[in-house]
C-alpha cells in the first residue's frame, strides 16, 4: 500500500510517499521525502507571513511532487491514495496543499485522505519504530503543547494542554529577544551546550500543579527580564540564559509528563513534534519515563520537525482503516485533535 502526502500548513512545502503492508501494523517505508524550508524568505521578518507562505507553497508544490515521484521511482498510477494536511494552520497554504492532493485524486481516481497536522505528529512514529497502540504522547511543536492517549487514528483522549503559549513558541521568543533569528528551538539548544543550567532561576509555570496542563507566558516574560538585565557583550551571560531557559522547559515538561503517567499509566511515552527534536529534552523525558517504568519513544530528528512523511503516514494509517474523505472537504484553520474524538473529563 503507497500512499502520497502533502504538508503545506506552515512554512515548509513537503511531498513523501510512504509504503506499508495492509493491516495495522506499525513500522513503513519512506520511498521518497521532498521538503522545500521557506526559511530564508520568512526570515528578515521575524516570523512566518502567512501570504508568502501561501504563495511560496503554491510556486514549489509541483515541482516538489515532480521531485518525489521521481526519487521513489513511480508514477501516480502506481499510488493507492493522496493525502494532504487538512488543517490546522495558516489557512492560505492549507488550501493549497488540499486542491492539489484533490486534483490528483480525482484526475487519477484515486481517494483523497484530509489529515490533521496534529494526528500527522502523533502517529509519525509508528512510520519508524513498533510501537503499538495505545501510546501516551507529548506533542511539542510551535503551535501546540498537549498531553493525549493516542488510541489509534482519529481516537485520541486529551489530557491536558497550554492555557497560553506553545513550547516551541516560548524557544521562539526567547531566541528572538537574544536575537538569534527564528526558529528559535535549534540555535537555543546549540547555545545551551556552553552554559550554566543553573544559572538563571527562572519561573516553572504549572510545575508541581495537578493535571497535565501546561503554560508558559509567566516564562517568557521572565526571560524578557533576565535579558533586559544581561551584561551586554558577554557570550558567556547569554549560553548561561540559554541553558537556564532549556532546563526550565525541560523541568515543566517532565514534571507534566509525569502526571500524565500517573493519571493514564502507559508502558510508551511518545514524545513528538518540533521540539522533540531537542536532544537535552529528550534526555529529561527518557529519565521521567523510566522513573515510571515507561519508555520513551520518539520519531527521528528529521520527522520530528513539520515533514510529508508524516502526513503521507496518518494518510496511510487512515486509508488501511477505510477513513477516507469527499471531495468537497473544506480546509480548516482550527481544527483540534479532540475534536476526533473524546475529551477527558
Ligand atoms: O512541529 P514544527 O516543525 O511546526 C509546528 O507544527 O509548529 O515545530 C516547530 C517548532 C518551533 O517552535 C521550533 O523552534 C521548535 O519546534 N524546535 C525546537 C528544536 N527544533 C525545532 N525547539 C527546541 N529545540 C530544538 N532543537
Ligand atoms: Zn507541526
Amino acid at each position: 500500500m503507497r500512499v502520497l502526502g502533502i504538508e503545506t500548513s506552515c512554512d515548509e512545502t513537503a511531498v513523501a510517499i510512504v509504503e506499508a503492508p495492509a493491516g495495522n501494523a506499525p513500522i513503513g517505508r519512506i520511498l521518497a521525502n521532498v521538503i522545500y524550508s521557506q526559511l530564508s524568505e520568512h526570515r528578515r521578518f521575524g516570523g512566518v507571513v502567512p501570504e508568502i507562505a501561501a504563495r511560496a507553497h503554491l510556486e514549489r508544490i509541483d515541482g516538489l511532487l515532480a521531485d518525489a515521484l521521481a526519487e521513489a521511482g513511480l508514477g501516480l498510477e502506481d499510488l493507492d491514495a493522496i493525502a494532504a494536511t487538512g488543517g490546522p494552520g495558516l489557512i492560505g497554504g492549507v488550501m493549497v496543499g488540499v486542491m492539489t492532493a484533490k486534483a490528483l485524486a480525482f484526475a487519477h481516481d484515486k481517494p483523497f485522505l484530509a489529515v490533521n497536522h496534529l494526528e500527522g505528529h502523533a502517529l509519525s512514529v509508528r512510520l519508524t519504530e513498533d510501537v503499538g497502540f495505545p501510546y501516551l504522547l507529548l506533542l511539542a511543536s510551535g503551535g501546540h503543547c498537549q498531553l493525549l492517549t493516542v488510541r489509534g487514528p482519529g481516537d485520541f483522549t486529551r489530557l491536558g494542554t497550554t492555557i497560553d503559549d506553545a513550547a516551541g513558541e516560548c524557544f521562539d521568543k526567547t531566541a528572538k529577544l537574544l536575537g538569534f533569528g527564528f526558529p528559535g528551538g535549534p540555535a537555543i539548544e546549540q547555545r545551551a551546550k556552553e552554559g550554566d543550567a543553573q544559572r538563571f532561576a527562572l519561573p516553572r509555570p504549572m510545575w508541581r500543579k495537578r493535571g497535565c496542563d501546561f503554560s508558559f507566558s509567566g516564562l517568557k516574560t521572565a526571560v524578557r527580564q533576565a535579558v533586559e538585565k544581561l551584561p551586554p557583550g558577554d557570550p558567556q551571560a547569554v549560553a548561561d540564559l540559554c541553558a537556564s531557559f532549556q532546563r526550565t522547559v525541560g523541568d515543566v515538561l517532565a514534571d507534566r509528563c509525569a502526571n500524565a503517567l500517573v493519571l493514564a499509566p502507559s508502558s510508551t511515552l511518545v514524545v513528538a513534534g518540533g521540539v522533540a527534536a531537542n536532544a537535552y529534552l529528550r534526555g529529561r523525558l527518557e529519565a521521567t519515563a523510566s522513573e515510571h517504568g515507561a519508555r520513551l519513544v520518539a520519531p527521528p530528528v528529521k520527522l520530528c520537525t513539520d515533514n510529508g512523511a508524516m502526513i503521507a503516514w496518518a494518510g496511510l494509517e487512515r486509508f488501511r482503516l477505510g477513513m477516507t474523505d469527499a471531495l468537497d472537504f473544506r480546509p480548516r484553520p482550527r481544527w483540534p485533535l479532540d475534536a476526533l474524538s473524546k475529551v477527558a473529563t
